[in-house]
């Protein structure tokens, strides 16, 4: 079991992703390393910056992105979505956060089993730590699905893998997306699929999985507000029907574990 820490670290780098009309609304947020002792991609941070006031009282969650024992930096890739976003996305090196993690479980990692990693949009995160910690990324394949440029997302990180965009540009391009999925799927039928995403996105990885019978696991980005299985605040339901927290069960599950 990994250590979970939390603690005030310095912002190391923000870099603003993309060059896209809608610059300013992706970001790779770089902090000091809290002195985690290591993580798996999938786990997710808490990540809550000192000078916010008592209106955000909560951190947000976070896919961990890449943890760089060079830089002795943490990585993640966020959207601009609200509130709290909006105000991280002003942050600058030397800034202080509060982050605690590594949190929740993660995606199966199996060397030899032929990997099929299906990612819509800011669900491309923790995929990249994924990538550069399997030991062999020739078995990875990548279908990102997107609807801004890909300039806009860590795309190029995944150069050891196969890898292929699906770019939506408008509803129209929605039935040809999700033909592909559902072919993809039963290409990997016994292989092993991973998938992030929007919640209509990830449903129909899991109803394709299910119906041919393959291994498939979706990551959920539930609200959350404790991140340590307290508040209840993140419940979804179990393949039972069971209310289960995601932070804490989560927020990985097999496709059959899950209701979305
Ligand atoms: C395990 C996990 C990993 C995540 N990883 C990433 C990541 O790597 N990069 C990233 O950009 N985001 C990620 N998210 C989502 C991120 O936490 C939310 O976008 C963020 O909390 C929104 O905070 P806000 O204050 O800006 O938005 P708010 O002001 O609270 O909400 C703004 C809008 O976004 C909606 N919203 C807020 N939270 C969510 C959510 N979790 N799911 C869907 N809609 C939501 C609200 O309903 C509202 O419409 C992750 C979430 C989880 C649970
Ligand atoms: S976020 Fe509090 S119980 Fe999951």
């Amino acid at each position: 079991m990994l250590k979970k820490v939390c603690r005030e670290v310095t912002v190391e780098k923000m870099l603003p992703f993309g060059q896209s009309a809608r610059v300013g609304e992706f970001f790779e947020l770089r902090f000091e390393n809290p002195g985690w002792s290591g993580w798996r991609p999938g786990q997710f941070v808490m990540i809550r910056p000192s000078d916010w006031d008592q209106s955000l009282i909560w951190g947000r969650p976070f896919s961990i992105s890449r943890v760089s024992e060079a830089e002795n930096t943490v990585s993640v890739f966020f959207q601009s979505v609200g509130r709290g976003t909006g105000r991280m996305a002003q942050l600058a090196p030397g800034d202080k956060v509060t982050v605690w993690g590594p949190l929740g479980n993660s995606f199966a990692m199996e060397p030899d089993t032929p990997t099929l990693l299906l990612a819509g949009g800011v669900g491309i995160a923790p995929f990249v730590g994924y990538a550069e910690q399997h030991p062999h990324p020739e078995k990875l394949e990548l279908v990102f699905a997107h609807r801004l440029p890909r300039e806009c997302y860590p795309y190029e990180d995944f150069a050891a893998c196969t890898h292929s965009c699906l770019e939506e540009h408008s509803p129209d391009d929605l039935p040809r997306i999700i033909d592909t999925l559902q072919h993809k799927v039963r290409e990997y039928r016994d292989g092993l699929i991973l998938c992030c995403g929007p919640t209509p996105f990830m449903r129909t990885v899991q109803t394709a999985a299910l119906k041919v019978g393959a291994r498939a696991q979706v990551s959920l980005e539930n609200r959350m507000a404790c991140g340590v299985g307290a508040c209840l605040g993140c419940v979804c339901k179990d393949g039972k029907g069971h209310h289960v927290q995601t932070c804490t069960r989560g927020p990985v599950f097999w496709a059959q574990d899950v209701t979305l």
